[in-house]
């Protein structure tokens, strides 16, 4: 996959984009991930790259000429078309099912913008998807960029070690995340539930779905309430054959995707990742 992010501040972006998980992910290969400063393409002889907006108001407005020539000459410096995503607080709201969506894709292009916003004329021109990390407003989309960058990568196939797999139970399902302990057994007067120090795999399986549950109840209704109501299971027909038309009762697993119910299916499918959907969709 490759990650183009055009920004005005790319040594702002670099440090992050470059450490742990991501930086790793880069050196094997698995991602590539290329900053572009904006001001790179304006045209002003100050380089200039905003304005005041028109009908009066605060702040400055992103100028169309240095976004639209960036966007159309980033494109060009590789064959595979690029999703455009522009980060916004006017955009839809970013989740986990928006991360496998993006990260099935061969190539995304994020969009930073600073001060007032974009003139219309960026977005109408453009088409980006309109990404927004919440309802708050961020002094830029910098932060919003690598939060959504940080989600799809983590996805790839090979991003994360065998340690760091686990980290994939957080909303899975559409729930919230089980609670977790490591050593010691007791602190601060405060035990390890019994069930975890057991061994048996069932038990802590079935304590630690209920404990998600719980939590989501409490904490983010929401969460249940988009979610589809069937714990979907795959099950092999009778002549073991493991084809798309079990999982999820007959829906597709692009639908599945859609649904926000990529990781109720179990089928071989689902669980070989957002690349293996991409390419059975193309
Ligand atoms: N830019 C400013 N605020 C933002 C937000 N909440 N999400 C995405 N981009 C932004």
């Amino acid at each position: 996959m490759r990650i183009d992010v055009l920004t005005l501040f790319p040594e702002l972006m670099q440090p992050y984009l470059s450490a742990s998980i991501l930086g790793r992910a880069q050196q094997a290969g698995i991602v590539e991930i290329h900053t572009h400063q904006l001001r790179d393409y304006s045209t002003d002889a100050h380089k200039k790259v905003d304005d005041r907006p028109f009908g009066g108001g605060p702040g400055m407005v992103l100028m169309c000429q240095p976004v639209i020539d960036a966007v159309y000459a980033i494109e060009k410096l590789d064959p595979r078309p690029a999703l455009r995503l522009l980060l916004t607080p006017q955009g839809r709201v970013f989740n986990q099912a928006g991360a496998a969506r993006y990260a099935a894709a061969e190539r995304l292009l994020l969009i930073c913008g600073h001060y007032e916003g974009f003139d219309e004329r960026i977005i109408e021109l453009l088409q980006p998807e309109e990404v927004s990390l919440g309802d708050f407003v961020l002094t830029g989309g910098e932060v919003a960029a690598l939060a959504v960058v940080d989600a799809v990568v983590r996805l790839l196939p090979g991003a994360l070690g065998h340690e760091e797999a686990a980290g994939l139970e957080s909303f899975q399902n559409n729930l919230l995340d089980y609670p977790q302990y490591t050593r010691p057994r007791v602190f601060g007067g405060l035990s390890v539930p019994e069930i975890l120090l057991s061994g048996n795999h069932a038990q802590v399986d079935a304590w630690r779905r209920a404990q998600a549950e719980e939590r989501t109840r409490q904490r983010r209704p929401d969460l249940l309430e988009g979610r589809c109501g069937t714990d979907f299971r795959y099950s092999p027909d009778k002549n073991g054959s493991d084809d798309r038309s079990h999982c999820n009762e007959g829906r597709s697993i692009e639908s599945t995707l859609a649904l926000n119910c990529i990781d109720y299916c179990a089928c071989p499918m689902a669980q070989a990742g957002p690349s293996a959907i991409a390419k059975r969709s193309a």
